[in-house]
């Protein structure tokens, strides 16, 4: 078989712990699905195994969803792709901020998560309580920062979903972007 080029994977966890009013991705909020969920992804993995074979694999996708609540489900993927993970492989998972934690991040980047996606949303309280998203305090951040950086996770993406509400709140959309930086 000819070799078929570069591929990037994406895969998109569903579950979430409920699911917030403005988000228009396929959400499941039911956490027993989360075992035949797995089975049928492993299955469809293994369906697919000759194109992996015959192509390089150069980025791995975790999102939702919210992957941070299914880390089992994160390593497990990851561990059905080992053969074709080679370090150059660009290996990213959403994070939501309230799941951060030390525990979580050395999970993550033992199973060979190299970059992380925190869906912050917003620094302000105000535009939070908008979207009805817990408020990460500014000294979580500041913790949840330290840890990836302890842990040489140095590939960070901060999600900001605050272009849409921001001209309500006037300058909360500035503030948000100074805080991110
Ligand atoms: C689908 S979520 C998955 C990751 C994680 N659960 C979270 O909430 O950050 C990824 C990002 O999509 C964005 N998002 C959610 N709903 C959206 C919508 N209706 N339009 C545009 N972006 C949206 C949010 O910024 C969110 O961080
Ligand atoms: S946590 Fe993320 S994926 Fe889940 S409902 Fe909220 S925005 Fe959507």
């Amino acid at each position: 078989m000819p070799t078929i080029g570069d591929l990037s994977l994406y895969f998109h966890l569903p579950f979430c712990r409920k699911k917030c009013p403005y988000c228009d991705f396929y959400v499941v909020t039911d956490p027993s699905l989360k075992t035949s969920f797995l089975k049928g992804i492993l299955q469809e993995l293994f369906f697919y195994s000759s194109l992996l074979e015959n192509s390089r694999l150069v980025s791995i996708y975790l999102g939702g969803g919210t992957p941070s609540v299914f880390p089992e489900g994160c390593e497990k993927i990851l561990q059905a792709l080992s053969p074709f993970i080679d370090p150059s492989v660009e290996i990213t998972c959403e994070v939501n901020p309230e799941d951060l934690s030390e525990e979580l991040v050395s999970r993550l980047k033992q199973a060979g998560v190299n970059r992380l996606s925190i869906g912050v949303q917003s620094f302000q309280r105000p535009l939070l309580n908008v979207i009805k998203r817990p408020f990460p305090s500014v000294e979580a951040i500041e913790k949840a920062h330290k840890t990836i950086s302890n842990l040489s996770i140095d590939k960070l993406e901060i999600v900001l979903w605050a272009f849409s509400i921001a001209s309500t709140l006037g300058k909360g959309l500035l503030i948000t972007l100074r805080r991110g930086l």
